[in-house]
């Protein structure tokens, strides 16, 4: 008896259980704690760039290549948080129906583990065959472990622009004490849209938007007034770096393999945000660096408790930079902030340097 009552109950938990999943429990994931260990881990993958060639067989395979990686760091890792810090799909190969199919692959290992994720978009993740907005609703299918938001809603904001507070596991538990912010540095081109002349693909500006500065700044403030505190200690995540990061790269120290361990390969002037476009905002082939970054430096390198900025795409370089005063040629000072590039993840996108996390 005791068996099969065991069994019956347990087929019932499993049956509701899944029907819940089925036929939406729609309710946002569990917020986020730090453990009772008072630790807060994440992973941070960064240029998954999923879906090369789906018509050749190295394309897919790449990909399951790449979920390889992801399954064999999150089994070593005992993270409380995923971060898809950007270029989760080559867009430029997408096919309009079936544009964001990916994103079931990129999330199957972090679903089966009970994790959850939250993502920034990069500038393959915007094509003309695929869309930040469909990526989003994607991501919602699966709403229990999607944390991706979109709360900045200009025309020019991008997507990716959101905030999640993290609290204690004990003590004032309804008080965060971690920020985890997100941002948008857009680039790529626009979904469906061609020039009505040359037929040509358009250009979406690839730098964080002058909204979205005021948006992270008057919410910052908020937060901090609400909770009657001078800062609250905070983490960023961003696809593109600024030119902070070119910066420090270009400065007469340069990076140090003893201070700044990780590989330098981007180098000697890496990828940053408004590269390709010039000052007054045209993207022509003679633009280099249009200086549209410098409001969202400002406002990095004046928040305080922002301990770190993590960022991807020049994919060559796994370094942090403590950015600290005046780099050369620069205007903007830095307060101690370290800007940081992860290890890219995928075997998609340019470069053999050996995929992590
Ligand atoms: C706390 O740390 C111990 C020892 O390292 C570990 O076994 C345990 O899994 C940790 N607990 C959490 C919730 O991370
Ligand atoms: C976009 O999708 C369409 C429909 O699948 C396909 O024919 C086309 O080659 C794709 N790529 C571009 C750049 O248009
Ligand atoms: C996406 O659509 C293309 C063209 O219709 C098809 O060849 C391909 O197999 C589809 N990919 C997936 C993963 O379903
Ligand atoms: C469209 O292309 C033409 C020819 O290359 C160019 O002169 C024009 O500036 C483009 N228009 C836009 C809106 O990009
Ligand atoms: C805010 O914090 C300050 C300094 O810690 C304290 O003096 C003040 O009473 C607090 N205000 C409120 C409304 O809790
Ligand atoms: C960007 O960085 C370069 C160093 O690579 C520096 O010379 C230039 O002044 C910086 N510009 C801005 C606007 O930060």
């Amino acid at each position: 008896m005791g068996p099969i009552l065991f069994a019956t109950l347990f087929a019932g938990l499993t049956l509701s259980s899944h029907l819940r999943r089925a036929y939406g429990n729609s309710s946002p994931p569990p917020p986020l704690r730090f453990t009772s260990n008072g630790t807060f881990q994440i992973s941070v993958f960064e240029d998954l760039h999923f879906g090369e060639n789906a018509w050749d067989t190295w394309g897919p395979q790449q990909d399951i290549n790449t979920v390889k990686v992801m399954n064999q760091v999150l089994d070593a890792e005992t993270q409380q948080l995923v971060v898809l810090n950007g270029d989760l799909i080559t867009g430029e190969n997408a096919y309009l129906e079936n544009a964001t199919v990916k994103i079931d692959q990129i999330v199957a290992p972090l679903l089966a583990r009970g994790l959850t994720w939250a993502s920034t978009y990069g500038n393959h993740d915007s094509q003309y065959n695929l869309s930040r907005h469909a990526i989003l609703a994607r991501e919602h299918r699966w709403p229990r472990h999607a944390r991706t938001q979109q709360m900045v809603h200009g025309p020019d904001a991008g997507v990716s622009n959101y905030y999640l507070p993290v609290y204690p596991s004990t003590g004032n538990t309804d008080e965060p004490c971690l920020l985890l912010w997100f941002f948008d540095s857009r680039g790529g081109f626009h979904f469906q849209q061609r020039n009505a002349s040359s037929g040509a693909h358009i250009g979406q500006p690839d730098w964080v938007d002058q909204s979205v500065v005021d948006w992270f700044e008057a919410t910052n403030a908020r937060l901090t007034a609400q909770y009657n505190r001078s800062s609250i200690p905070s983490l960023a995540f961003v696809h593109i770096p600024t030119n902070a990061s070119q910066a420090a790269q270009m400065s007469p120290a340069g990076i140090d393999p003893r201070r700044q361990p990780g590989i330098n390969d981007d180098a000697p002037n890496l990828a940053q945000q408004a590269q390709g476009w010039c000052e007054d905002g045209s993207n022509g082939p003679e633009c280099v660096y249009g200086g549209q970054d410098a409001p969202f430096m400002r406002a990095l390198a004046s928040t305080k408790g922002l301990m770190a900025v993590f960022s991807g795409h020049d994919r060559g370089n796994t370094w942090c930079y403590k950015w600290d005063g005046v780099l050369l040629g620069m205007e903007v000072e830095g307060n101690g902030v370290n800007l940081c590039f992860g290890q890219h993840s995928g075997y998609g996108g340019y470069g053999n340097w050996g995929e992590g996390v």
